[in-house]
């Protein structure tokens, strides 16, 4: 290399640095609230023990919200915005609604946060915690959150349709994972948590009775377990019909659960059962079933990642006061 080469690139080099030092002032941080509301983390912990000791659906129903909190202008708790007479909120979407459940637990831990530390803890990072003791609470591995996220103020039933659908295809679901930046493998990954909480029947009953014209049940999904899906759901679909998703553990994050189900074709959605579709997406479908503790460990990773979607930080950074309405 001439010198003159030697030095731009030093440069180069030298500006990247100089630009993600200043980046990283506005970035989420570990123990964020550790000097400016000490209790903030176990406060939204007992807050989550409590819910899951009245109802053990809450845990997987919390760490939807967060999913479907950062896919949809990032984590910025825009999900827990209620919808106004001139909006309609990403909540009452067909995506959330019924289906997503749980708002009463952000909103107490954000009432005895507010009284504790007014204006100080964010309603985006309540749910990034409450997913974390969710996922904690059910047997996964606890993670560290980075911290400090804002609240948004946009919330629109209509930025919803980028959430996948139950009835998209490995090809499909890696397209919008990875428009979020996230590979297929994680992707896979983060569909684990299908190995807590329930489904109603209408995300898949097309399965069941309607899936082509020639196949009125769907060739890939185990015709024993379809027999008792069609008891539990039967047809008419009825919006109030709900199934766990993993009937042996409903609410335990095990692998075995998810990934050996999809295995006996027994992945409830068309979304779950397509990942064992191509030989790469089976293998690490094989692989998190076989080796559990590597999965949930991916999985801690993954949801690390998936907090920091979009994330609004720093000078720009507002606090809600009350969850479900804009400041
Ligand atoms: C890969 C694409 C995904 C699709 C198509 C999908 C779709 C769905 C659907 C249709 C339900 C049932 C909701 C209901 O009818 O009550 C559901 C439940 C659930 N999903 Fe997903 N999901 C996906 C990925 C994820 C991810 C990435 C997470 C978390 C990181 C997640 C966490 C959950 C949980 C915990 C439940 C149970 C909710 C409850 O019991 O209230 N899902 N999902
Ligand atoms: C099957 O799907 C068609 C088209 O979406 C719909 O019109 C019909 O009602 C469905 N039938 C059942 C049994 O769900
Ligand atoms: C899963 O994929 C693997 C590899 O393609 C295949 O051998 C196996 O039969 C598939 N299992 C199911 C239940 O589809």
């Amino acid at each position: 290399m001439s010198s003159k080469r030697v030095l731009e690139v030093l440069l180069c080099v030298i500006v990247v640095v100089a630009c993600l030092s200043v980046k990283s002032e506005a970035q989420l941080q570990v123990g964020f609230y550790d000097s400016r509301c000490a209790d903030a983390e176990s406060i939204v912990k007992q807050e989550v023990s409590k819910a899951f000791n009245d109802d053990k659906g809450f845990a997987a129903a919390l760490l939807r919200m967060h999913f479907h909190d950062c896919f949809i202008r990032g984590c910025d708790g825009s999900v827990l915005i209620d919808s106004t007479s001139d909006n309609v909120a990403e909540k009452d979407s067909p995506a959330n609604n019924p289906s997503l459940r749980g708002f009463d637990i952000i909103d107490n831990a954000k009432t005895r946060l507010e009284s504790l530390c007014a204006g100080v803890v964010s309603c985006a990072d309540i749910l990034a915690f409450a997913a974390r003791d969710s996922i904690v609470i059910t047997g996964g591995i606890g993670y560290k959150v980075p911290a400090g996220r804002g609240d948004g103020s946009i919330s629109l039933a209509s930025d919803t349709a980028n959430l996948a659908p139950p009835t998209f295809n490995l090809e499909q679901l890696t397209a919008v994972f990875a428009a979020k930046g996230f590979t297929q493998e994680e992707m896979i990954i983060l569909s684990g948590s299908h190995t807590i909480g329930r489904s109603h029947c209408t995300a898949f009953s097309n399965r069941l009775y309607n899936f082509s014209l020639t196949t009125p049940q769907d060739p890939s999904l185990d015709p024993v377990y379809a027999t008792a899906l069609k008891k539990l759901c039967p047809p008419g679909n009825d919006p109030a019909l709900v199934v766990p998703m993993d009937p042996s553990s409903p609410a335990t994050l095990d692998a075995g659960g998810y990934y050996g189900a999809i295995l006996k074709s027994r992945g409830l959605f068309t979304s779950d059962q397509t990942l064992n579709s191509t030989v790469d997406s089976a293998n690490i479908v094989k692989q998190n079933n076989a080796y559990p503790q590597q999965w949930k460990s991916k999985f801690a990773t993954a949801m690390v990642k998936m907090g920091k979607l979009d994330v609004i930080t720093g000078a720009a950074r507002d606090v809600r006061l009350n969850c479900r309405v804009v400041n």
